[in-house]
């Protein structure tokens, strides 16, 4: 049973995933200098590059993306800060096996920059969500959403803490479930064996 993380940065929901004791095998990174590398190689996990500036086309990137993969034929594929879109075919190849966390409510606020666009918007709640890769960006069964306050006096920086916070509570969650053959999805919905909250409100 194996677990192969993608990467693109800082990879602190890597580091949570770790620390959670998730046989994670496997990181394949993006960037040369994501940090998260970093992070992997400390505890002894093998990394592998994957620069997506050496390929001249997303459908190359992705078969040698793939390739890695099959290589440790990972029972499921975790997007943690993965910053590149993935085509079609690499989707429906890891179907219902590839998950990625997003840092918002959605389906509100998908896309990047979400922090920014929260507090333009003048929500009042805003979060992190867990859901399976779909071939629609930031589309896909929800596994598990986290709710945060957003305060007055919030800048991104502050909102985007306090969001991160629960990252780090709900992709552990997500991932164990998904090892333990607890998630069920039905068409657009996931529920998970044995009914544990799908719903995290978080007010620090
Ligand atoms: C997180 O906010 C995640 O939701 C988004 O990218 C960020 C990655 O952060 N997809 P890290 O690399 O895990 O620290």
């Amino acid at each position: 049973m194996s677990v192969a993380v993608l990467i693109s940065g800082r990879g602190s929901n890597l580091h949570a995933l770790l620390d959670a004791g998730l046989p994670i095998t496997t990181v394949i990174s993006s960037e040369a200098e994501a940090k998260g590398r970093e992070t992997a190689a400390a505890r002894g996990v093998a990394t592998w590059l994957v620069e997506h500036r050496r390929f001249s086309s997303r459908e190359e990137f992705d078969a040698a993306l793939a390739g890695e993969i099959d290589r440790v034929a990972p029972r499921l594929i975790v997007l943690a800060g993965f910053m590149r879109v993935l085509t079609p075919g690499f989707v429906a190849r890891y179907k219902e096996k590839l998950l990625n966390i997003h840092p918002s409510l959605l389906p509100a606020f998908p896309g990047l920059r979400t922090h920014e666009r929260v507090l333009a918007a003048g929500a009042k709640v805003h979060g992190c969500s867990v859901h399976f890769v779909t071939a629609e960006l930031d589309r896909g069964p929800i596994v598990i959403q986290a709710a945060v306050p957003v305060r007055s006096e919030d800048t991104a920086e502050t909102l985007a803490a306090r969001v991160l916070r629960q990252e780090h509570v709900i992709y552990p969650r997500a991932v164990r479930w998904f090892l333990e053959d607890r998630l069920v999805i039905e068409g657009n919905r996931v529920r998970v064996k044995g009914n544990d909250a799908q719903l995290v409100f978080a007010v620090d």
